[in-house]
């Protein structure tokens, strides 16, 4: 049997070898920015598991974009060198690899996940202080300075220099993360974005750094290789961003060389969410219709007959996994063995190919 999961899809000069891809998920695990033996394990396993795609977790472009002082960076020389050896691990069992860039603005300088505090780090304690559109705080964080505007003209650059630092080491893709509450998801959020500038009020203001940054990303990343922008397509707040809204960015974003939107929800604020299996897949489908841009799907995907029905329905063109990733690094190749696609058209790698027949 054929399925649209294992078709691959072509972007730019990059074909991926399947649409089933691994998303972006923090491990809290690196010292200084540096990713390490853990992360190499964490996405090569993924890798040999079939996914099409891995996407690195969001690394920071600027030290004190880091969420926590245990995220991964790209900012220096040294990072690039170290995700090199885990990009060509990766290149070996044929995934692509994607590297999220990223800022966390006023969700910066938080307690790591297991270190028995929440929310903001202390600056005395390790912590950093914090930037943003605005002055105003994420619901029990501590409050972030409004950024100048000279600031602000900092911001493209260090994406770009990112950049260059992820074609160096090797990453086929690069996707800028504008969703969950961080800096540029902050700038395009009326909840978030109370500036009077040209930077704050209407849509096309509030859009202005995140098209700065793809122009001067695009600029310094390959022509042949992608460029993706993932959001968070609605606040589920009233009178914060919409899926409309939304839609016109990724429409605009068409024009300045993005060439697929990450379609997530959510993270500027405390919200009444409706989660429940692919809650956010009629998001996804409304910005790639609306758009006419290739969208992937995220969220509550945990099945293998789901994430093909998705792609079969035209919501998406893609989907990524993160949960149920973590308790199954061959999500993949088990997809391919329920869905009963010949052996040869699923990613198995030699060595586990006996696990493709009964
Ligand atoms: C441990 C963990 C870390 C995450 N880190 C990131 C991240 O670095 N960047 C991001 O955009 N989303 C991150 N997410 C969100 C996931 O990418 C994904 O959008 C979300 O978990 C919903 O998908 P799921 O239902 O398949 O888990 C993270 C999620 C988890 C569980």
């Amino acid at each position: 049997m054929t399925s649209r999961l294992f078709e691959p899809l072509t972007l730019r000069g990059t074909t991926f070898p399947n649409r089933i891809w691994l998303a972006p998920m923090c491990q809290y695990s690196a010292v200084d920015g540096v990713p390490n033996d853990w992360h190499l394990v964490h996405l090569g396993a993924r890798a040999s598991g079939g996914f099409g795609l891995v996407i690195a977790e969001a690394s920071a472009v600027v030290p004190e974009g880091r969420i926590s002082a245990q995220d991964t960076g790209i900012w220096s020389d040294e990072q690039a060198v170290a995700w090199r050896r885990i990009v060509d691990f990766v290149h070996e069992r044929g995934t692509l690899a994607g590297i999220q860039l990223a800022h966390a603005g006023r969700k910066a300088s938080t307690h790591g996940p297991w270190s028995g505090g929440t929310g903001s780090l202390p600056v005395p304690d390790g912590g950093w202080p914090t930037v943003a559109p605005s002055d105003s705080a994420f619901p029990g964080y501590r409050a972030p300075v409004a950024m100048t505007t000279a600031q602000i003209a900092e911001l493209p650059g260090a994406f770009a220099a990112a950049a260059t630092r992820a074609d160096a080491a090797g990453f086929d893709v690069v996707e800028l993360h504008a969703a969950h509450g961080y800096l540029l998801h902050e700038f395009l959020s009326p909840l978030s974005n109370e500036r009077t500038d040209e930077y704050g009020g209407s849509l096309e203001n509030r859009a202005r750094l995140l098209i700065e940054v793809v122009d001067a990303v695009r600029a310094a990343w390959p022509q042949d290789k992608a460029l993706f922008v993932r959001f968070s397509a609605t606040d589920w707040v009233d009178g914060g961003l919409t899926v409309a809204e939304v839609t016109e960015v990724a429409k605009d974003l068409a024009a300045h060389g993005v060439d697929l939107v990450d379609v997530s929800t959510g993270g500027n604020a405390p919200a009444a969410i409706p989660i429940g299996p692919g809650y956010q897949v009629p998001a996804a489908r409304a910005v790639r219709e609306g758009s006419g841009l290739p969208v992937g799907a995220v969220g509550l995907i945990t099945t293998a007959h789901q994430a093909e029905q998705i792609l079969v329905d035209g919501a998406a063109d893609v989907v990524l996994l993160a949960r149920a990733a973590l308790r199954d690094p061959m999500w993949p190749l088990r997809a391919a063995h329920e869905l009963g696609v010949d052996p040869d058209r699923a990613p198995w790698p030699k060595q586990y190919t006996r696990g493709a027949w009964r």
